[in-house]
């Protein structure tokens, strides 16, 4: 046992790695184990202040995210695409921090932004300008005319849950089995069933994820599969008049990258509003790093509500919600509060200005998109040199290798892949010098707009390490 329990990511079942077919230990449980050998011993450093943090640190860490197997990294800086821990490795980061950093580290015009408003006072809990700049620029780029800000992912899902009831007056959602929006109790459900609690793949059971929350809760969602709009068609047709709207992941990211099929995303809204009910995107994964308006640009389709989170904020803790003229009026008028001591932040409004003015310029996107090219074409070379039967899926700054060779559609489909080249693959990468996030299989990379050709290189040789490592008798 080293020094942390393993825990799993909430919104995956059980990582432990599964014993080769026949039940003895094959190239990837090998794979693994030397890896992890490795990875212990790189990182005493870690160890250490696993142990001191324990005692008034609940399960030596501030997320359960953070604890991974074999052990937690606990870090010491950043700087442009590099991070380094306190052991002293340099990693080029492709962890992003889940997603957020799609600036890199330090980047000058975040530090800029940040370092004049620390000067000027960082919390008012009143309005300051720059919130104005950013509200204008999002509509700009998502085309949705008003909006406002809280501090995290869940918060944005849970306001655009509540709007959407308050809004229609009923209580019943529709939500995406595998689809992951936070830990609020309304979307705690069918995140990451296990097989045996999953029911039927056309009418999905609705399966409480984790504790703590009320069955109750769960009664009031329905679970549809991902890209199956005859589901949702059943699904609105069995609960006439009662369903408030749909939330998902317009591109899902929380089960490696699936991509919505052509028409999905128009037929939703279309469905939707035929029943009188509203359609959510979540794009906290997806928000900035897709591309500047997110998915919602991108595909064309335009839903009622948007949250937004992770990426804006350019590494400091902001989240918005962005709706149509009629639904945000229920918050301008009063008819539901959405409210928050931290909203607004005036540090956050700063950095998410600098973010959204002066870092993710079409040039940086041109630039994430370069890169992303050679890390595909050279993954994709390593898996036809290997004849391995795995495929690259990649959307804007993000991307992932899906550890098997038929397309992945919904989250079932992802159920089939081996948990355990997820794993040694992160371990592989962390070992060579790459930080990808700890829960391989789910998980996607960042390309930042600081990151450059030596790190698509270093990631694409450990690729080919892994495949190497696979192959081996
Ligand atoms: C799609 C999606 N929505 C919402 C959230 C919740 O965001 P946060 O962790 O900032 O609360 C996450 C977090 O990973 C997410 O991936």
């Amino acid at each position: 046992m080293t020094a942390t329990q393993p825990t799993s990511h909430p919104s995956t079942p059980g990582l432990t790695p599964a014993a080769g077919q026949d039940g003895g230990e094959d190239s990837i449980d090998r794979l693994i184990r030397e890896e992890s050998e490795r990875f212990l011993a790189r990182q005493p450093r870690s160890a250490e202040l696993i142990e001191r943090s324990r005692r008034h640190l609940a399960g030596g860490a501030t997320s359960n995210w953070q604890i991974a197997d074999p052990q937690a990294v606990w870090m010491s800086h950043g700087a442009g695409s590099r991070i380094f821990d306190v052991d002293g490795t340099e990693y080029s980061d492709f962890h992003g921090g889940y997603g957020v950093s799609l600036a890199g580290h330090a980047h000058p015009a975040i530090v800029r932004a940040v370092t004049e408003r620390v000067g000027r006072g960082t919390h008012f809990a009143q309005p300051t300008e720059d919130s104005i700049v950013v509200a204008e620029e999002l509509a700009r780029r998502w085309g949705l005319p008003q909006w406002r800000f809280g501090n995290s992912g869940t918060e944005s899902t849970m306001d655009a849950v509540h709007l959407m009831r308050v809004a229609t007056g009923r209580d019943r959602l529709l939500k995406v089995e595998g689809c992951y929006h936070g830990h609020h109790d309304s979307v705690q459900v069918s995140v990451a069933p296990e097989e045996g609690e999953m029911g039927p793949a056309d009418a999905p059971t609705s399966a409480p994820a984790g504790s703590g929350v009320p069955q109750a809760m769960v009664d009031l969602v329905t679970i549809v599969p991902f890209n199956d709009l005859a589901a949702v068609d059943r699904a609105l047709a069995a609960h006439p008049g009662s369903v408030a709207g749909m939330i998902l992941e317009p591109l899902m990211m929380n089960a490696g990258v699936i991509h919505p099929q052509p028409g999905y995303l128009a037929g939703l809204k279309e469905l939707l509003h035929a029943h009188g009910a509203l359609l959510t995107f979540d794009e906290v994964k997806t928000g900035l790093t897709v591309g500047p308006g997110g998915v919602t640009r991108a595909q064309g389709v335009t839903p009622d509500i948007v949250c937004i989170a992770k990426a804006i904020g350019g590494g400091v803790s902001t989240a918005a919600i962005g709706g149509t003229e009629e639904l945000m009026a229920l918050i301008a008028d009063g008819t539901y509060e959405q409210v928050g001591t931290f909203n607004g932040n005036p540090l956050a409004m700063a950095a998410t200005r600098a973010m959204l003015t002066e870092v993710m310029t079409d040039a940086a996107y041109a630039h994430i998109e370069r890169l992303a090219s050679a890390m595909r074409a050279g993954i994709e070379e390593i898996i036809e040199r290997h004849d391995l039967p795995w495929h690259v899926v990649t959307a804007g700054a993000k991307g992932c290798i899906a550890f098997r060779s038929e397309a992945i559609r919904n989250y079932r489909d992802f159920l089939d892949v081996d948990e355990r080249l997820g794993q040694a693959h992160w371990l592989v990468q962390h070992n060579g010098g790459v930080f990808l996030p700890p829960w391989g299989k789910i998980e996607q990379w960042l390309i930042s707009v600081q990151h450059n050709d030596e790190d698509v290189e270093r990631f694409v040789t450990n690729v080919d390490r892994l495949a190497r490592a696979v192959r081996a008798a």
